[in-house]
């Protein structure tokens, strides 16, 4: 260290220079606001366009360790580029701000995730976005509802209530007839058990709150793109409304990425026998299971898919009222009770599907599992014993 420096200085500056060569299995995380350039040279031939990749210009723009999950998610996903957000939520008002006018349509599904309905009309009250629902089974019929000012179809594969597994490359044939785009939100499948890309999709979303941290730690969102004039505009509104995400949660996203697909298979498998398990009980109506008959879509889902992870329904039988079934799902003991999924920990949240769905005709209390990592054999007990108390 320099000796004509003040003490004062040298515990703000210092010459030391880390040697190089370090390698280790781990992402380096830069926790930075502000980006050094060398000299005003580089930093005058930075590279002036952020949405490029190639360079760094700030932290709100990137950094190596959020390019690099970036990248990887794209991949994962079979796309080309991909945007970081800071919630799942982020990410879909950022769709909806980018692509979205004045006067323009966006297509839901009826079992769209809620705060996404509530967007619509948000949009609408202050844009003069019109948000029209879809019935998430209409597949190829969704043309009928397609208008000439109609921009956007949103499709959840498969609802994440509900379960309805949609017809995601024939909504998508219906739409690209019209020139409309189409906006899939994967988060139920992690990337992992649907390639939205091959099915239709001009973009796909990521909650990487659920399954990508693993953790129920951390809120992130992405969205995928493999079209880099959609990734541009998409980009430019990413930019303006300055969505930066947390270099700490990035690192753990990315910690979280290299047992992503071991543990959805266990969510998986778990699921499955806790949902078999289910509809073999005379308390349950019916069990919405993509990879269970019964489910709406079911067809749909052996076509097009290549697993489940953890997140299923049931209909509870219509004479359990939801006094009952509150009473049941507050006597479980190893789920707790609270939205999300794709952590360690099951979960458990009763719906009030009319509510949610003017038009939700259903007989039978909803009740959603998140099934985590505990052993299987455990949650049936557990499930069993709170049967008993119904
Ligand atoms: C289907 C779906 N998409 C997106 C989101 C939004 O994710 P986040 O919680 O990160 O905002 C959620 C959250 O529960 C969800 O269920």
């Amino acid at each position: 260290m320099s000796q004509t420096r003040s003490q004062q200085t040298a515990l703000v500056h210092s010459d030391y220079t880390a040697p190089g060569g370090f390698m280790g299995c781990s992402a380096a995380v830069q926790r930075v606001s502000t980006v050094l350039f060398e000299n005003v040279a580089t930093l005058r031939a930075r590279g002036a366009d952020p949405l490029a990749r190639s360079a760094y210009t700030y932290g709100l723009f990137g950094t190596p360790a959020s390019y690099e999950l970036e990248a990887r998610l794209a991949e994962l996903e079979g796309g080309s580029h991909c945007l970081l957000t800071p919630s799942g939520l982020a990410a879909i008002t950022m769709v909806d701000l980018a692509l979205l006018d004045r006067g323009d349509d966006v297509l839901l599904p009826e079992n769209v995730y809620s705060p996404s309905r509530d967007l619509g009309d948000w949009l609408n009250a202050k844009f003069g976005v019109s948000a029209r629902f879809y019935d998430p089974m209409a597949g190829a019929e969704v043309a009928a509802m397609i208008q000439p000012n109609t921009r956007l179809i949103w499709v959840e594969a498969p609802g994440s209530a509900s379960m309805e597994v949609p017809d995601v490359p024939a909504i998508a044939a219906a739409a690209h007839a019209r020139g409309v785009l189409v906006a899939l939100d994967n988060t139920w499948s992690a990337g992992l058990a649907f390639k939205g890309f091959d099915h239709g999709a001009d973009l796909v979303l990521q909650a990487l709150t659920k399954y990508q941290s693993g953790g129920s730690d951390l809120l992130m969102g992405a969205v995928i793109t493999r079209d880099p004039d959609l990734n541009r505009r998409i980009g430019l509104a990413h930019m303006h409304l300055g969505l930066g995400v947390c270099m700490e949660d990035v690192y753990l996203v990315l910690r979280s990425l290299p047992t992503l697909n071991l543990r959805f298979q266990a969510h998986d498998a778990g699921a499955r026998q806790v949902a078999a398990w289910l509809a073999t009980r005379p308390e349950i109506a019916r069990v919405l299971h993509p990879a269970l008959p019964g489910c709406p879509g079911h067809d749909i889902w052996k076509r097009d898919f290549r697993g489940a992870g953890g997140l299923f329904s049931v209909l509870f039988d219509p004479r359990f009222a939801e006094a009952d079934t509150d009473r049941f799902v507050d006597g479980l003991r190893l789920f707790g009770i609270g939205f999300s999924w794709g952590g360690a920990i099951s979960l458990c949240v009763p719906y009030r599907m009319q509510h949610m769905r003017g038009n939700w005709r259903e007989p039978g209390q909803l009740v959603r599992f998140n099934i985590g990592l505990e052993d299987p054999l455990d949650l049936i007990a557990d499930l069993e014993q709170a049967f008993r108390a119904l």
